[in-house]
């Protein structure tokens, strides 16, 4: 099983002892409720580097609902048995006040990209994350650290941030993992009622096919999901819709 690590000073120690014998460091930053999508984050850092450190935070910052934060699936002893199947090393499990020994006064702001989008109907959500994530890296102090694209917007923040900010950790982007159906691996899927379990694989399908975001946004409506946007942006079409309470986003490259 990976050690699990409570207090950033337990890591900077282990950090440092890897550090002086040459050993790399593969960081997968998650707020748990482990699938298959995250198991191919670990995979890649496995591959990658000497040494696999996880996260495992429900932030919450950036949650824009409290409803969302507090039923948000905290399932530790499962997601230990996936990363000991995938080769994590060690877990970093802060508390909330481990992570904001400030509160929240200090909070990393992004003015443009994390306003569209998912930005436009989160607020708060893109600063909550970048500012966990900005936090995240520096205690890692990875060589590597390593996202899905199915949040393909909080990538591009992740990326943009880096670069701003001079980090030294490389950002690396994996393939969103899907089910046989189409339906993006999201811990929240779990929370799908069996009939919106069904219907939720039209939403990857509406996205690939349709020939433009109306026309998708209209399908989508016609089918049941409320749709918080339908866009193309920069080669990719994103969405975000809702099936009863359940929030599911998603992204495909245009044709
Ligand atoms: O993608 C997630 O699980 C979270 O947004 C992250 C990157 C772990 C920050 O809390």
């Amino acid at each position: 099983m990976p050690e699990i690590i409570t207090t950033v000073a337990a890591w900077r120690t282990r950090r440092a002892a890897h550090r002086a014998a040459g050993r790399s460091v593969g960081f997968v930053p998650t707020m748990g409720a482990l699938h298959e999508g995250h198991a191919s984050l670990f995979r890649a850092a496995r591959e990658e580097n000497a040494v696999v450190l996880a996260s495992v935070f429900v932030n919450p910052t950036q949650f824009d609902e409290t409803h969302d934060f507090e039923n948000y699936p905290r399932t530790l002893p499962a997601d230990q048995a996936l990363m000991d199947a995938a080769g994590v090393d060690a877990v970093f499990v802060p508390s909330v006040a481990e992570m904001y020994p400030d509160g929240t006064r200090y909070r990393v702001d992004e003015a443009e990209f994390s306003r569209e989008l998912c930005g436009a109907h989160r607020p708060g959500h893109f600063s909550g994350m970048l500012t966990v994530v900005l936090k995240l890296l520096q205690i890692a102090d990875a060589e590597r650290a390593y996202f899905g694209e199915k949040d393909w917007q909080q990538l591009a923040l992740i990326r943009g941030m880096a670069q701003a900010f001079f980090l030294p950790t490389t950002i690396i982007g994996r393939p969103t993992v899907r089910e046989a159906d189409g339906l993006a691996l999201s811990s929240r899927n779990a929370r799908l009622s069996p009939a919106e379990r069904a219907l939720a694989p039209r939403f990857h399908q509406v996205l690939t096919t349709a020939p433009t975001p109306a026309t998708a946004t209209a399908a989508l409506s016609a089918a049941g999901f409320a749709v918080d946007y339908i866009e193309d942006h920069d080669g990719r079409r994103l969405g975000a819709v809702r099936l009863g309470a359940t929030r599911l986003i998603d992204n495909v490259p245009l044709a």
